[in-house]
């Protein structure tokens, strides 16, 4: 045992199952924050016994409801004196789905699972990090934002709330993918914000991970269930990005490293642009690519639109 303790979000299954397994075999006291305590019951036991660690608190957070957060946090401050690493791992995506999902808090869930609640949960964790002598923080991003190569491509802010619902088809697909790419910015905003209590805030790029059969279930369309279960076959495991996760969180490299986004290889990325007129090889060396990230996520009115929607909460 080491004294350091990790809240891994979304812990029960996929990548976040593998990372709690990893930290629990080096000794870390493992907070498994997951949504289905009956459901997550058996990954917890797995770990314990796979670890020999028996330092796994396997706590309940929907992490797309508000008040499922500040109970969560309230729990976690009256048993733990400080929080070491807290890794946003959950996500909503569910491919396939046409119908505009709402939170508990009336917010699109894509938008409520992937930024609005990981942020109010960093806001809240955030004395208890300051605690720590190395707080560090890392978020999931995606391939997926690599979308935004096209400079036609925005990040669109006018229904969160449904409030364009009725006019605009559902597109899971842009919601994820648009929610992934705030989070980001995000990302690199708390980091600039969080300097003076010396907390770290990275993000990770998850390229192509084997789903779970749990998960491939869970999809509403039968297409995307084929794409990914072929995608499995040449997918990498959770267990070799949970190694990257682990890297990140605790190697000595990483340990003065704030506001970037890193690879698979633990190598930090870069932002880019496509340069106009140069489309085609350019552009597909870019979105192959694992050390480039598109340029828009240095969008300052983007960024701070986001921030003024996100800071109120
Ligand atoms: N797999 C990939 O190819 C890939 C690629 C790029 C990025 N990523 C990112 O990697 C992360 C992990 O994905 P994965 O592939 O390991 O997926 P996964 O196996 O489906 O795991 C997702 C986890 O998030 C949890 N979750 C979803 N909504 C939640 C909520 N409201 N509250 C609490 N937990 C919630 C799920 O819990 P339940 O079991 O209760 O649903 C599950 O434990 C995500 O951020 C994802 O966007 C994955």
């Amino acid at each position: 045992m080491n004294n350091r303790t990790v809240i891994i979000t979304g812990s029960n299954s996929g990548i976040g199952k593998a990372a709690a397994k990893k930290f629990a075999l080096e000794g870390y006291r493992v907070i498994m924050a997951c949504r289905n305590i009956e459901k997550s019951t058996n990954a917890r036991d797995e770990i314990i016994e796979h670890s020999s660690n028996d330092n796994v608190d396997l706590m309940k957070l929907d992490v797309s409801s508000f008040e499922s957060i500040h109970t969560f946090c309230s729990k976690y401050k009256s048993k733990y004196q400080k929080l070491d690493i807290l890794i946003h791992n959950a996500a909503y995506f569910n491919h396939g789905e046409k119908v505009f999902q709402f939170s508990a808090d009336n917010i699109e869930l894509t938008w409520a699972t992937n930024i609005f609640g990981p942020f109010l949960m960093t806001q809240l964790l955030k004395n208890h990090l300051a605690e720590s002598d190395d707080p560090r923080i890392l978020t999931a991003s995606t391939t997926n934002i690599k979308h935004f190569f096209d400079p036609k491509r925005e990040i669109e802010l006018d229904n969160l709330h449904g409030e364009r619902k009725e006019r605009k088809k559902y597109d899971v697909y842009k919601m994820y993918g648009d929610s992934k790419m705030a989070f980001l910015m995000l990302t690199f905003k708390l980091a600039e914000e969080y300097t003076s209590c010396g907390i770290k805030v990275n993000a990770v790029m998850i390229p192509n991970i084997r789903q779970e059969k749990e998960s491939l279930k869970k999809f509403r369309s039968s297409y995307y269930r084929i794409i990914a279960t072929l995608q499995n076959i040449i997918a990498r495991s959770p267990e070799r990005m949970a190694e990257t996760y682990y890297y990140i969180c605790t190697s000595d490299e990483f340990k003065n490293i704030t506001g970037k986004l890193v690879n698979i290889h633990n190598k930090i990325m870069t932002r880019s642009e496509i340069p106009s007129g140069k489309g085609g090889f350019a552009l597909i060396k870019e979105l192959m690519g694992s050390e480039h990230y598109p340029g828009y996520v240095e969008n300052e009115e983007v960024m701070e639109k986001v921030w003024e929607i996100i800071r109120v909460l």
